[in-house]
């Protein structure tokens, strides 16, 4: 298999928060693998902006030492990269003032896509977003890209959302959720709605429950101070596994486009149950010899913010009435795996005598690491002695099976950026969806704020608090093992 890489059109990407980590460690490493890939033109141009005092050469320099020690076997490809750096531009700015941005409006380009990049704290949102159109660069030709955290309640991303539409309308506004850039998340819906086989068993007659997981092994040290005003619900739950939750659960759409994905997905949002303080379950790492606990971390001895969560909710519409959907997410577990595993119910009915084990079909979608599908079936063990049953994996590791091709899957960013190029709004949050996500979210932080409710705390390396298995042992069902 050959893959077939498009390029896009023509385009000039300002990166705001330009020298920052997230544009060092992913947007430009990411830009530089679509330009090896010929899927970023050579007259295309990317500027930095930031507040560092840097020339253009300077900036070059910058990124090629973090090509260098964030980029992959690419970074050897040094004839490319010379060319890709010499795309590059720098321009010093001042959001919050008049500094640097004539300069910027002079570099821009007519006659292109004018991509602008909000890789900046979203209190500057509104600064930047005043400032482009003032400068005349909020025109029918530009869009904004904009990180999470899109606020840190409904109020917050309410504000943040009226503050863009003053300049931009939403057909402009891309909200990043890095989770829908992942190849195996798009992949749910390639699997859903491409094959015949599983969209007629999607559904309470025959799905028991969904157990979504995304376990991390690394702590949050160096992001302490952001993490703790956070917390996994604010981090993960609210954007990351809610997504995941939307793409399993929602109608099929009319079509893969943008808007009518967005509104499935958005019912699925809406239909969610709100959740009782004893199906949510809530925990902060412990220390060990070699690392830190997560009090240490976030330097505050008393913290009462959550580095993992369990929770327990349901969908309250006819395809799902009744089954319930168990996420957890959290720091400092045993292994590193993002997985959806949707759990069939058993046979109504044995027909091999004195086969007792409970067998049960559980589709398993595994983000990461080894992406791909696995669909556990039951099946005769080999050999004589009767039909003795055992549960097996049919794999379909993409690696195995795509070959050569997987190597090829560009990460999360890549894909995201190009897809803001095409004006591709599909894998991108709307408005109205990253609020409905919030209210829903808002009464489960204020109830344990008003409870006083404290975090358990689980061991390093563990899967996370005692609790969180009582979730579903009190379900009589038990959460597939963190395997990496
Ligand atoms: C980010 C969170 O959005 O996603 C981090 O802020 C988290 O806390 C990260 O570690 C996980 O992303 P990935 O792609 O490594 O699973």
């Amino acid at each position: 298999m050959v893959s077939r890489v498009i390029p896009v059109e023509d385009f000039d990407l300002v990166i705001f928060g330009g020298t920052g980590d997230l544009a060092r460690r992913k947007i430009l490493p990411g830009l530089f693998r679509r330009f090896i890939s010929e899927q970023m033109p050579g007259e295309a141009r990317i500027i930095g902006a930031a507040r560092s005092d840097l020339d253009s050469d300077g900036y070059r320099k910058m990124i090629r030492d973090a090509i260098a020690e964030f980029g992959g076997d690419e970074k050897e490809n040094k004839d490319c990269l010379e060319r890709f750096l010499a795309q590059l531009d720098y321009v010093p700015i001042d959001a919050k003032g008049e500094g640097g941005w004539k300069e910027l409006a002079g570099l821009m380009r007519e006659g292109r896509v004018h991509a602008f990049y909000f890789s900046v704290a979203p209190s500057l949102f509104g600064d930047l977003a005043e400032r482009l159109h003032k400068h005349g660069l909020a025109h029918a030709d530009s869009r904004i890209v904009v990180e999470k955290p899109f606020g840190r309640d409904l109020a917050s991303a309410q504000e943040l959302n009226d503050t863009l539409a003053q300049h931009f309308d939403e057909s402009q506004i891309y909200r990043i959720d890095h989770y829908l850039g992942k190849e195996t998340v798009q992949n749910l819906m390639a699997v859903r709605f491409g094959n015949v086989l599983f969209e007629p068993l999607w559904n309470n007659h025959y799905v028991d429950h969904i157990q979504i997981t995304v376990a991390e092994t690394v702590g949050v040290g160096g992001r302490g101070a952001y993490y703790d005003r956070s917390g996994a619900m604010r981090d993960m739950v609210q954007n990351h596994l809610m997504q995941l939750l939307c793409l399993i659960a929602m109608e099929p759409p009319s079509r893969f486009e943008a808007d009518a994905v967005r509104d499935e997905k958005l019912k699925v949002i809406r239909a969610l149950e709100p959740v009782p303080p004893h199906h949510i379950v809530r925990g902060q790492y412990d220390a060990t010899a070699d690392t830190a606990s997560y009090r240490d971390d976030a330097e505050d001895p008393k913290s009462h913010t959550e580095s993992f969560i369990a929770l327990r909710t349901e969908i309250s519409n006819w395809r799902w009435a009744g089954v319930p959907f168990y996420l957890r997410t959290g720091k400092r577990l045993k292994a590193r795996a993002s997985e959806i595993a949707v759990v069939f119910k058993d046979l109504g009915h044995s027909i091999f005598e004195g086969d007792t084990a409970r067998h049960r079909n559980i589709l398993l979608i595994r983000l990461q690491p080894n992406e791909g599908i696995d669909l556990q079936v039951t099946i005769k063990e080999p050999g004589p002695g009767g039909m003795r049953l055992v549960d097996v994996p049919l794999d379909l590791t993409f690696a195995d099976a795509l070959g050569e091709e997987s190597e090829a899957i560009p990460d999360a960013y890549e894909r995201l950026i190009m897809d803001v190029i095409r004006g591709n709004q599909t894998l991108f949050m709307r408005g109205d969806e990253v609020e409905a996500a919030w209210r829903w979210t808002d009464p489960i932080i204020d109830g344990w704020k008003q409870r006083g409710d404290v975090p358990k705390t689980y061991t390093t390396g563990s899967a996370g608090p005692e609790d969180a298995l009582m979730l579903l042992h009190r379900d009589e069902r038990r959460w597939l093992d963190i395997r990496g």
